[in-house]
């Protein structure tokens, strides 16, 4: 074709000046880079910005939030006087100065911000600059409607791979925004983020059409940066440029935090876990373990800030404790709990017996009774424990997977704690007859004599009970809990 490419027409611009109207000239920015934080878009600035016609400007957080100050942009979207005395804050981004700003006062916001980008690109010695417009997915048609030819590349990285970040407390202060569930459930909140970042900018996608919309990955970046960085030329409508993927990668400081607990994968994954799957992402967390109630937080999630942070409750947890019957469970478990009780923790305890009288009432002791009833148990453990309830279970729970399920929904506030003796010591203690009862045939089924029990194979806490007191057993388990004040 004899057209001359959008570079050629922008250099000639470039070499004109930076006269306006710029009617013929591809209009700065070039394109926005839109991502999550933490997806690796500074590695992607790096490479565009190696382009010897692309420079990348630092990000201007007030792009999206300025039109909606009437004292900076009028209602007819042309810019007014308070709007430079925003930008030259010296807490604001924008290192320009009052007089050169100024100076580019033009009419429209658009041609305003388009100016700046000018300027910054030229400052550079180059005709073309990207926006960077991390974080700012949820605006991104509007931006795309400030310009209609600037095109958005969405950089797209799996969100495990920032939950671990997300989910502490320091960073997700700094980074996010003042979500009321970040307290109370990080690891939810982190895959409802990230899911909400990444549908808004693929929604805005569609409207702006393959020309104007292009998704990259993280993982193809990072493995082949010179194939991504060729395809993104042709999209930008720039020839591919060497240079680009010359300069050596910068020694990136190594992320050093741990990875997700299983748990806490599994808990992201029932959030999130459809996106993944859209995307291509393996799942990692058995499915069995994803659990319907990931819609909980999402009631409460539209991704936009909360007038103010909810106070952090104390930590709640739920101490499940497993065994034989006469093992000790219930024993150890009022023990704790008057402990707690004592030092003002609220507490409520969950015992098999009490439960099977009221929120199980009707159930038996088939295998498909007692998980029904360990659900019930876990579902009722989960709401308390993520309001600071310390909840204590006292349920033979005989069955590892449920028990598994119960740990996977409560995450990490769940300590399993095998409450374990011999089945002849229980069988000794037969606190309510059951053994006798089992041994003269009136009761089948009683575990640990004809009904099965799967010990935890990686409980946090083992309490031996034939050796131990009662009493010992429950310092065990407070100690666990709360070093400090139960040394
Ligand atoms: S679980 O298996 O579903 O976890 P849970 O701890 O709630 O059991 O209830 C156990 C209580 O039910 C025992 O303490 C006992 O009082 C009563 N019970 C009656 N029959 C049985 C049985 N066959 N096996 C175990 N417990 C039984």
């Amino acid at each position: 074709m004899g057209s001359r490419s959008v570079e050629d027409r922008a250099l000639a611009t470039h070499r004109q000046g930076t006269g306006e109207p710029r009617s013929s000239h591809v209009r700065n920015p070039l394109a926005l880079i839109v991502a999550g934080p933490q997806s690796g878009a500074s590695e992607l600035a790096r490479l565009l910005d190696g382009h010897q016609h692309i420079a990348v400007a630092p990000r201007m957080g007030w792009l999206t939030t300025m039109p909606d100050d009437r004292e900076a942009v009028g209602p007819d979207g042309m810019i007014r006087p308070a709007l430079l005395q925003r930008i030259v804050d010296p807490r604001g981004d924008e290192p320009l100065s009052a007089d050169e700003l100024g100076a580019t006062l033009t009419t429209s916001y658009a041609d305003f911000v388009s100016s700046m980008f000018d300027r910054h690109a030229a400052g550079r010695g180059k005709p073309l600059a990207v926006a960077d417009a991390v974080g700012m997915a949820p605006d991104l048609l509007r931006l795309a409607a400030l310009w209609p030819q600037t095109r958005a590349i969405h950089l797209i990285r799996d969100g495990r791979e920032l939950a671990h970040a997300a989910i502490d407390p320091a960073w997700a202060a700094r980074h996010m925004p003042a979500l009321g569930s970040w307290a109370g459930d990080p690891v939810a909140t982190s895959a409802l983020w990230w899911e909400f970042h990444v549908r808004c900018a693929r929604e805005a996608g569609i409207l702006l059409g393959p020309e104007r919309y292009r998704e990259i990955r993280f993982e193809e970046l990072a493995r082949s940066p010179h194939a991504v960085c060729s395809a993104l030329c042709a999209f930008l409508g720039v020839p591919f440029d060497e240079a680009m993927v010359r300069v050596p990668r910068p020694d990136h400081h190594v992320d050093r935090s741990p990875p997700l607990s299983s748990a806490d994968v599994a808990r992201w994954e029932a959030v999130a876990g459809d996106l993944l799957d859209e995307l291509g992402y393996a799942r990692r967390a058995p499915r069995a373990a994803q659990t319907a109630r990931a819609a909980e937080p999402r009631d409460g999630f539209d991704g936009r800030p909360l007038p103010a942070a909810a106070p952090r409750p104390p930590a709640g947890r739920t101490l499940w404790l497993t065994g034989l019957p006469s093992a000790g469970k219930s024993t150890v478990a009022r023990l704790v709990e008057r402990q707690l009780r004592k030092r003002g923790r609220n507490v409520e305890v969950l015992d098999g017996d009490v439960v099977r009288r009221n929120l199980s009432q009707g159930l038996g002791f088939s295998k498909e009774d007692r998980d029904t009833n360990i659900r019930r148990i876990a579902y009722v453990a989960d709401l308390l424990s993520r309001n600071g309830v310390i909840v204590i279970v006292a349920a033979i729970s005989p069955y590892r997977a449920v028990r598994d399920e119960a740990r996977a929904l409560i995450g990490e506030r769940f300590i399993e704690v095998h409450v374990h003796a011999p089945v002849s010591v229980c069988a000794s203690r037969d606190v309510k007859g059951l053994y006798a009862k089992a041994r003269a045939g009136e009761i089948a089924h009683l575990t640990g004599v004809s009904d099965p029990y799967e010990p935890p194979t990686h409980p946090e806490v083992v309490l031996n009970t034939e050796h131990q007191t009662p009493e010992s057993s429950a310092a065990t388990l407070l100690h666990h809990l709360d070093p400090r004040t139960f040394p």
